[in-house]
Parts: C-alpha cells; structure tokens; sequence
C-alpha cells in the first residue's frame, strides 16, 4: 500500500481552495476534501480538483441504513474518487453495502476506510451519552476489527494508535492518521500530536496535514518537507 501526505483542504469556498491549489505547479498532492467544502462548493468541486491531477480523499464519515449507503457510495464511486470513510458504528451490515455500492462495474473501487470513535468523544461521554462501557481503547479497536471483517481497507486513527491497530488487523490494514505536526511548528487545537517522521516510524501508511500546510507562509515548501520527512 502507497504511503502518502494527504493534504486537509478545510477551505469553504471553491475560489480558497483553487488559489492554494494553483501554488502546487510540480508534485500534485493528495487532497482531503471534507464536508464544509463538499456541501459549500458541491461534487463539481471534486471534479474540478480531479481535473487538476490530485488524488481525492471525501471526507464525508456516512452513516446511515445499508441501502441508502450503498446508493450513496455508488454515487461517490461514480465521482472517480481515490479515497473515502464512513462510520463503523454504522454495524458490519453497513459497511457491507457501503463496499458494494462503491465498487465499480469493472472491480475497481476507491480505498475504504473506517471512522472509529471520534477523537472528540471522550470515554466519560462514550458511557454517559452512548451507554458504551468499555474502555475506549477496547471499542477503537473492536470497531478496526469490525471494518476489516466487513472488508474495508482500513481505519482513521490517531498516529498513537496505528502500530496497535497493525497488530490488531494486520500489517496490510491501512492507517490513515492526521494529528501531524512539525517539531518547530504549532500544535494549534491538537492535543496529542506527532511529526512525519515519527508517524512514518510507527507505522502510518497515510497522514492527514492541515494547517502545518494551508496556512505556512510557503505551503509547497511545507508539503514538501512533510514528504521528505514521511516517505522520503
Ligand atoms: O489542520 P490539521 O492538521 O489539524 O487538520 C487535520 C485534519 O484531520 C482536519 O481536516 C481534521 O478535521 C481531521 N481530523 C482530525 N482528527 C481526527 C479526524 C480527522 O484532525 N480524529
């Protein structure tokens, strides 16, 4: 499985994310388009940064009945993008129809993969508002193993997480970790944080950057070094 930055564009409008976009005249990166872009600009706007040569993570976390998952996906599927998630808490079933909806008349299908329990969910409210009593360790990773008997690609997780969900689900199940910081940089609103370097160490097969990059004071020279510090 390829290892790659994928780069958060948390812009909302179309204009926003063309302009940072437009900065990127070599090596196009891996693109996350979550959904204040998607519902603000609409799927054109997947197609237009497709156009532009960039891999598509659509970040859009469904969790709804299977079949209306699996309608969804199919339309996702047909939107050409190369990655997108939805929510294991939407049961095994769910994330069954999701990958039949999302896979293509030809075999083909984007790379799957799994929310477990939002990172702004915390234990005391997992028990309190959801009745989930066991430790949330223990729920992240029942929910991994869940993705990946229903045959999803993998899960997102934190980048302190990724090694157990290797051991868990094998080496093949993709972690998608953002959370991702320079040693100089900004932590910002995130709390438990990680650079390239350490992530490419522990295992990460993607990293989800932000900030670190849309708002350097040279964006291509931030990804770049993400890239040095990650794959390279
Ligand atoms: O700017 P920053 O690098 O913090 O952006 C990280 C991206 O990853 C954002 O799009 C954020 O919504 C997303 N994300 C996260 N933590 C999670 C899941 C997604 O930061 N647990």
């Amino acid at each position: 499985m390829g290892k790659d930055v994928i780069v958060a564009c948390d812009f909302s409008s179309k204009e926003e994310v063309l302009t940072f976009l437009d900065k990127f005249t070599g090596r196009k990166p891996f693109v996350k388009i979550g959904m204040e872009l998607f519902y603000g600009a609409g799927p054109e706007i997947v197609r237009e940064i497709k156009k532009r040569g960039h891999k598509i993570f659509l970040d859009l976390k469904l969790c709804d009945i299977p079949n209306t998952v699996k309608k969804s996906m199919a339309v996702l599927s047909n939107l050409d993008v190369d990655m997108t998630n939805l929510h294991a808490s939407g049961t095994i079933a769910m994330m069954e129809a999701a990958l039949e909806g999302l896979t293509r008349p030809d075999g083909t299908r984007p790379i799957l993969i799994a929310v477990t329990q939002l990172t702004s969910t915390s234990e005391e409210r997992m028990k309190k508002d959801l009745l989930i009593d066991a430790p949330i360790d223990q729920v992240v990773m029942h929910y991994a193993n869940n993705a990946k008997i229903a045959g999803l690609d993998g899960v997102v997780c934190s980048p302190l997480e990724a090694e157990k969900v290797h051991a868990r689900c094998g080496k093949d199940f993709i972690t998608v970790t953002p959370g991702v910081r320079f040693k100089d940089g900004d932590i910002g609103d995130q709390v438990r944080v990680m650079t390239p370097e350490e992530a490419k160490k522990i295992g990460s097969d993607y990293i989800v950057v932000g900030r670190p990059i849309t708002a350097a004071e040279d964006p291509v020279a931030a990804y770049e070094r993400c890239v040095r510090e990650f794959i390279d």
